[in-house]
Parts: structure tokens; sequence; C-alpha cells
């Protein structure tokens, strides 16, 4: 089936106010947002978080918070700082229903205390009753990063490993490469049906110089997303940095196109969308006690002596007057997007009341949205489809160096790897830049400043672990003047030696474990790495 619906104004992203071009840096177009560029293979940085939820509509996680079942302490601390559409996920988890969460980990270097966040967040979620998914994005890192597969298989040993020793249970999880799981490619293949290269170009900057390959893990990643969904759909959440944000919006969107059907709601036979539609809602609400029928015309009279002029409101007056005498009632509708021919005749046998049947849509009149939303999902699973509910995400705060600026995997001093000797752990701790002042005295003075200070963040991210008692308070002696960094500092440092020699314990003990998983790690593919284009 063909169709064409790259612009498309029906699909998922409703609510995802896109503008390609604030998007991604591209690393050659002008973003013109350039303190806010998410870019899933630049180097993202993120100055200010406010802008992400303006811009690319990502929500406070604050806002869900007291939805979600024992909040892990990333969340109660603000480190997982936005989301998208977590709620479906949360709820599931309070009712002891289906949900899964996934996310990847690009082998390109060791795994450090950045990636421990998401390690983290993935077991929370398992130990809280989700289908639990790690996958070794070693497509990506060969085709967009440029590693060999030597490199690969060492560093996908690592992730593994500190995976494990945090407490994935890999009885209950899944953990897979990309490159060995056919169904993710199968899958890979499908989505890439519905995906253009015209949107490549406007979400990744992608462009004629852009190797195949890279385009293929891109499809590939839609698949990760979508994989835990395969055997029936169910609430899924993505935990990642916000620089792959840009994916979740592709994800979200390809997965409504694979959709039989799109459901909505309407008032008339006519089609109008969510603005247009809150003008019908206010002139039925409006009408509906004192007519017995509310007819377009008595809805367009209303609106037009009632409401103030704009474009909605003349479009919506336009399309009342065409439809004239017919009654303007609620109902729920069946978009056909994909279905089959009898899918659709399926589904209309299945809605219960009463129904009308057009020839690309059928409207329901004694349904609410949600029941309509599960009644479309479940014939199209009967009937050959996939039912993909949209994938959430949720998104966490990047560390900040060691040294000040970014945390990053290519400076060593930046950043302490999971596997790093406690030792240098300790040295590196020691030697981290501060919030601090430039003398004792003006810090008993005026206190640190705590919230500037990558000391303090590894305090509140990893070194408290779940006290948030003693996590509060290296907060407040710090602003109220009664630590010192020296003693702080020495103070971190010795916690995170103990966890770097109780996690690197730890790592030593699954290696077996590791070894009788079916995970190959010894792969035997061959090739010359992409350049990165
Ligand atoms: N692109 C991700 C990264 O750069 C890795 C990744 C691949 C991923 N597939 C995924 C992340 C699916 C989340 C979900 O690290
Ligand atoms: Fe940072 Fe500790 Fe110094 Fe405060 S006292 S600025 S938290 S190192």
């Amino acid at each position: 089936m063909t169709r064409d619906d790259s612009g498309d104004a029906d699909s998922a992203s409703d609510d995802d106010p896109r503008d390609p071009t604030t998007v991604t840096d591209g690393g050659n177009t002008a973003a013109g947002a350039d303190d806010v560029a998410l870019d899933p293979w630049g180097s993202s940085t993120v100055s200010d978080y406010r802008k992400l939820f303006e811009e690319f509509g990502i929500e406070t996680f604050d806002d869900v918070l007291d939805e979600v079942p024992n909040p892990h302490y990333l969340m109660r601390r603000g480190v997982i700082f936005g989301h998208r559409d977590y709620r479906p996920v949360a709820r599931a988890l309070r009712e002891g229903e289906d949900a899964a969460v996934l996310s990847g980990f690009m082998p390109t270097g060791d795994p450090h205390i950045g990636h421990k966040l998401v390690f983290d967040e993935i077991i929370w979620h398992q130990q809280e009753g989700a289908d639990a998914y790690a996958l070794i994005a070693d497509l990506e890192a060969h085709s967009a990063r440029g590693l060999s597969w030597d490199e690969i298989d060492e560093h996908a040993r690592d992730y593994l490993l500190s995976l494990l020793a945090l407490g994935f249970d890999p009885e209950d999880g899944e953990l897979y490469r990309q490159s060995t799981n056919r169904e993710v490619q199968d899958l890979a293949f499908e989505l890439g049906s519905n995906a253009r290269f015209a949107e490549f170009e406007g979400i990744y900057g992608f462009d004629g110089e852009t190797s195949v390959s890279h385009m293929q893990s891109v499809v590939t990643q839609m698949a990760d997303i979508l994989y835990p969904q395969l055997e029936e759909p169910k609430p899924t959440v993505i935990p990642v940095g916000p620089d792959q944000d840009p994916h979740m919006r592709l994800a979200r969107d390809v997965a409504a196109r694979m959709r039989y059907f799109k459901v909505t709601e309407a008032y008339a036979s006519f089609e109008a969308d969510a603005a247009e539609r809150d003008h019908l809602a206010a002139a039925y609400a409006a009408l509906e006690d004192d007519l017995d029928t509310v007819r377009c015309e008595d809805a367009a009279d209303w609106l037009e002596a009632e409401m103030a002029p704009d474009a909605v409101r003349d479009t919506v007056i336009e399309k009342l007057r065409a439809a004239g005498k017919e009654p303007l009632r609620p109902r729920v509708r069946f978009l056909d997007r994909n279905a089959t021919d009898e899918a659709f005749d399926a589904l209309i046998d299945a809605v219960p009341g009463e129904k009308r049947r057009y020839d690309e849509h059928i409207d329901a009149f004694d349904m609410d949205r949600e029941a309509a939303e599960e009644l479309a999902r479940e014939v199209e699973v009967d009937h050959g489809g996939y039912g993909f509910l949209p994938p959430s995400s949720i998104y966490h705060r990047f560390m900040t160096g060691l040294t000040g600026g970014k945390m990053s995997s290519s400076v060593p001093a930046s950043h302490i790897s999971l596997l790093d000797d406690p030792e240098d752990g300790y040295d590196k701790v020691k030697s981290a830049t501060t919030g601090g002042r430039e003398t004792a005295e003006k810090q008993r003075e005026l206190g640190g400043e705590a919230d500037e200070c990558p000391v303090y963040e590894l305090y509140a991210y990893l070194l408290s672990g779940d006290d948030d008692e003693f996590a509060t308070e290296v907060y407040e002696e710090c602003v109220g003047g009664e630590r010192l960094c020296g003693g702080c500092k020495e103070q971190a440092a010795e916690l995170m030696r103990e966890f770097l020699e109780e996690h690197q314990e730890k790592r030593d003990e699954m290696a077996e474990v590791l070894d009788d998983l079916d995970i190959d790690l010894d792969s035997d593919r061959r090739g010359v790495p992409g350049s990165g284009h």
C-alpha cells in the first residue's frame, strides 16, 4: 500500500509541534537555537532545559511524579527532568498491567557514570514490573561512529557486565545486539517503508554524503524502540538523554503510520481539526439543552453571535453552513489509514450501538474515545497489524564533567568510568572542580554553590543512593557555609572508591552469568567501519 503521509497532519504528532529547523544543528544548518541543539551524533549541549519544554514539547517530569509508584531517587531529585507521554507507563506500573522499558547503548568506549543513570532507570522499571530490554547499538557504532567489530565486541561486553552488576535480571529481561536480532531487522525493514529520506534530512541534517548504513541504523533504532510491542502492544518507556529526542519523535510518528485506523472525535460528517473541534464542542454544549436536535446551521448562527471572529471560527462556520440541516452530534470516528478490507468490515461489526459507515471512515455514537482506541487496536492486531502504542520517553540531565563543562567519554579526567581503578576514581574526585568560593572564609560567609558543583552532582546522582536525607544534608551544609570543599571532596572520593570496588567485584561475579546468556560477543563480522557521515 502506498501512502504519502510524510507531511501528515493526522499522525501521532498532534502533540508534537515539530520544526525541523530547530531539531538539530545537523553539523551544517544554522539552527537558530544553538543553546539547545539536539543532535544524536553531535555534541549535544543543553544550557537551558526550559527551552526543551517550550520548543520541543517535552513535559516536565514533576508533573507526573505523583502518578509514579515508588519513584526512583533520580526522579525524586529532578535528575530525570522531562518526559514524553509517560502517563500510560506510570499507570500500567501502578495497576500492575503490562509495560516495558528499553534503552540502547552505543559501545564506543567504556561505560561511565553517565551510562549508570540509564542502567538504573532500566533496572528500576524492571523491578517495578516492566518487561526490560537493553541493547547494544553495534550497527550504529559501526556505521555512524566508525568502530571496528573487535572494538565493539569488547565494549559491548563491558556495558553488559555493568548492567548485570547493577541488578538487571537477565532471566526476566532481554539483552541483545542490533546486528544479531533478526526480528529487529525485519521490523526495521517494515518501518523503513514508512520513513522517507526527506524526513531524515529535516530531522537529522542527513544529506547526499550520508551513508546508507547510517540511515539503516536509524530505522534500526526505530525498530528497537518498538520491539517490546512486537508480541502485543503495551506502554513502553525509553529512558534516554534529551539528545535522543529526535529519534523519539520520529518513532512516535512512524508507529502511528503503521496503524490500521486513526481514532478522532467529530461532530458531523465533515472533518475538523482539534482547534475547530473546540469550537464545535462549545456550540454543541451551548445549544444541546435548548434544542431537540442541534443542526449545523444552528451552531453556525451561535458561533457568529457568540464568538469573536478569527480564522478558525470562520472556517468552522463555513463548514457548518455547507452541512446545513445535518444534525450536530458528538461521535468518535475511525479513519481508515492502512486497514485491509477484512479489518474494516470487522471493525464495523464490532462497533457497539449506533454507527454509520462511510467510504473511508466509521462514526460511532455510543462509545467514548478510549474504548474506541482499544477496539481499533484489538481489531488491527486480530487482522495482522501491529497496533503499536506510541512509545513514551523519559529524559535525564547530562552530568557535568568533573573538570567543568561537558562530561565526555573522550576526556578521561572529565568522567569516571565504571572500569576505572578505584584509586583513580578517588583521585579524579579529589581533583574535580567545585562550586566552592576562593577562600574558606568566604565559603563560611556565603556558602558554596552546590547547584554549580560537579561534586554535589556526584552526591545527588550516585553517591547518596536512595538516601534523600543524606543528599539534602550535603546540599544544605554546602549552601549554608558549614561544609568546606576539602572535606566534602574527601568524603565523596571515598564513597566513589567504595562504589567502584563493589561494582567491579560484582562485575567479576557476573562474567559467568554473561557467558551463559546467548549473546555473541565474539562476532565474526568483517567490514570497514563507516566514516560517520
Ligand atoms: N542512539 C543511541 C545512542 O546514541 C543508542 C540506541 C540505539 C538507542 N537504539 C536505541 C537508545 C533504542 C534508546 C532506544 O546512544
Ligand atoms: Fe561542592 Fe562540596 Fe564544595 Fe559544596 S562543599 S561546593 S558540594 S565540593
